[in-house]
């Protein structure tokens, strides 16, 4: 069953995050559905421009199409991931999504504003939610001066009148995280006190956290022992922090890092253990476990595990 994403959050607002899963290709799909059920938990699915790209809109449909026919008892809502103006707009058009995000958050605060607005105004006119991003992911410096650091997260009093001025549905937040497998080094953390200013000023708004990969140290060795070259400092967001984010407004978090880390793992062990193999299947199949576990296992720390009967039923009444 399809859903919003403004939906969701209606339900799991301080009560749990649902869960964003970028997908590029069936194995994921299959995983991610297979994983979702086995934990009894709503989802996000996320298609970013460079999927679209990569396996064709119109094939990233149909296997999303294909698999909600295989689970039927699936409840999610298909999202674009990161869109710019022109990838919104299509999405919206194909009737299909029913959420995207606008990141203008590169363009100066005004800019920003009147791109969001624009998406906003599109999307709510067919009942699609809208994401959009303020303040600037990642890329800090550790030896950054702790002012200038703190200039790229979101300010509180700006988000307050980013959302009053746009009408969008959830704000994804610039908190410490970044994208990828490299997010901190030294002491660096999530800023917890700037979330809660956040959550001050948009008291029940929903929040989103981007760059949630946790990237466990286990896949980065087990990659390279299978002759991987990963950065072995490569470090993500302690899951336990999760917890601690949700009463703090946030409701859905993004993870796609730590999938392709399971991906990579799976293969090249596959084909260290099995020179002789050449055949895609076994692999593929060993994967779509691993992404089910996998999954599973983060919709437990997401808080979102357990969720999915109650979150059809109040949905279905809707
Ligand atoms: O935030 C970016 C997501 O991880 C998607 O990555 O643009 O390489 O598909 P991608
Ligand atoms: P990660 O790179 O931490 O998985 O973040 C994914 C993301 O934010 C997608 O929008
Ligand atoms: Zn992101």
């Amino acid at each position: 069953m399809i859903v919003t994403t403004a939906e969701l959050f209606k339900l799991a607002y301080g009560r749990f995050a649902v869960g964003a899963y970028n997908i590029n290709n069936m194995e994921q799909a299959l995983g991610l559905f297979q994983g979702c059920i086995k934990s009894k938990a709503p989802m996000i699915i996320q298609i970013s421009k460079g999927a679209r790209k990569y396996a064709n809109p119109i094939m990233i449909e149909a296997i999303i199409r294909g698999a909600a026919e295989i689970y039927p008892e699936a409840v999610f809502a298909v999202h674009i991931d990161h869109g710019d103006e022109a990838t919104c707009y299509s999405a919206i058009d194909s009737g299909f999504y029913s959420s995207v995000m606008i990141d203008a958050s590169h363009a100066p605060f005004d800019e920003n504003v009147a791109i969001t607005r624009r998406v906003v105004e599109r999307a709510h006119a067919r009942g699609i939610s809208v994401e959009a991003e303020l303040g600037q992911l990642g890329g800090v410096e550790e030896n950054i001066a702790v002012d200038e650091a703190n200039a790229f997260l979101t300010d509180a009093d700006d988000a307050r009148r980013f959302v009053e001025l746009t009408g969008c549905d959830s704000l994804a937040v610039a908190i410490g995280t970044s994208h990828g497998a490299y997010k901190f080094r030294g002491k660096q953390g999530l800023h917890f006190d700037r979330l809660a200013q956040i959550q001050a000023r948009l008291s029940g708004f929903p929040l989103v956290m981007h760059g949630s990969s946790s990237v466990p140290q286990e896949e980065v060795q087990r990659i390279n022992a299978a002759g991987g070259k990963l950065d072995p400092s490569a470090r993500g967001v302690d899951e336990a922090e999760f917890a601690r984010a949700v009463p703090l407004g946030v409701t859905k978090i993004n993870i796609d890092t730590d999938g392709r880390l399971v991906w990579c793992r799976v293969h090249r062990e596959h084909f260290r253990d099995h020179p002789e193999d050449f055949d895609l299947r076994p692999p593929g199949k060993v994967f779509v476990a691993a992404y089910a576990d996998f999954i599973a296992h983060k919709n437990e720390k997401l808080g979102s595990a357990g969720h999915l009967d109650a979150v059809r039923a109040a949905l279905s009444e809707a």
